[in-house]
């Protein structure tokens, strides 16, 4: 008789992990990371999702935004968290113009998955035909609406999305379509935290947020913004949770402690 693991890959959580814990009510942790050191910490401290981000592109390498992000520099990223973790699901990101076609993303995401190990990947937009083609061929998909970083040459600036009425409509109709499409978690970045709340009332994915209120299933911050080590500015919808803590064990810990206990974010976090 052939055994089989618990999961996909043994001791991983997987998508089914992700709805079982919003089913229960219990708050998913995602923090980014893009090196095994870091990768294996967070995983060590209990973050569920480790998000190998674009934003490797403004914290790893200095840019201004995410733009010069290339597949290549996303595989290697990937791989090296992978290799560290060893129970967060990875979830790694297209970069910009990765998935400008349905073959463009089949090609990049199967990149990910087979060359890095990612288990789901997550592009900015509401892509439906790109997210059914990926879908169709068992890929998870994560989508991304609100704030998109990588169309900041169409925005001019880092702003929060979605406040005029005809604004949210569209995120909430975008939601909507990507569900419908396959997506298996939302991620959604810098919008009112109302709007957040009535994208809550008509998704059953999870909904992952960002600068987007606590009417989520979970939280996503950027590693080095609460370590407070990021170039520039640190958002206002992050917290540096080294100044309260002193190491980086213990600043991730209380994190992910704070995320499980539904104490961040708190309102003034949010828009
Ligand atoms: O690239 C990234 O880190 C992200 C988060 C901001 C959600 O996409």
């Amino acid at each position: 008789m052939t055994l089989y693991p618990v999961t996909a890959q043994e001791g991983l959580l997987s998508v089914l992990d992700l709805n079982r814990m919003k089913l229960h009510g219990e708050k998913i942790v995602c923090l980014t990371a893009y090196d095994a050191s870091f990768g294996q910490l967070i995983d060590e401290a209990g973050v569920d999702i480790i998000l190998v981000g674009d934003s490797l592109g403004m914290v790893v390498q200095g840019d201004d935004n995410t733009l010069a992000v290339t597949m290549d520099d996303m595989v290697y990223h990937t791989r090296c968290v992978v290799k560290a973790s060893k129970r967060a699901l990875v979830l790694a990101d297209l970069p910009f113009m990765s998935c400008a076609t349905a073959s463009m993303a089949l090609h990049n995401s199967a990149r990910l998955v087979r060359e890095s190990g990612a288990q789901m990947v997550k592009l900015e937009g509401p892509k439906v035909d790109v997210v059914s083609a990926l879908v169709a061929e068992g890929i998870p998909v994560c989508g991304h609406l609100g704030l998109l970083p990588q169309s900041i040459n169409q925005l001019g600036r880092y702003v929060v999305q979605g406040k005029s009425a005809i604004a949210a409509d569209k995120i909430i109709e975008d939601a909507i379509a990507l569900e419908r499409a396959g997506i298996s978690l939302l991620v959604l970045e810098c919008i009112p935290s109302a709007l957040t709340e009535r994208i809550s009332q008509v998704l059953s994915i999870p909904i992952i947020g960002i600068g987007a209120g606590r009417h989520c299933d979970g939280q996503v911050l950027v590693l080095y913004d609460i370590l407070d080590i990021s170039i520039g500015r640190r958002p206002r919808f992050s917290k540096n949770y080294m100044a309260e803590t002193g190491t980086i064990q213990a600043a991730v810990g209380a994190f992910v402690k704070a995320v499980k206990a539904q104490e961040f974010p708190l309102a003034e976090h949010g828009f």
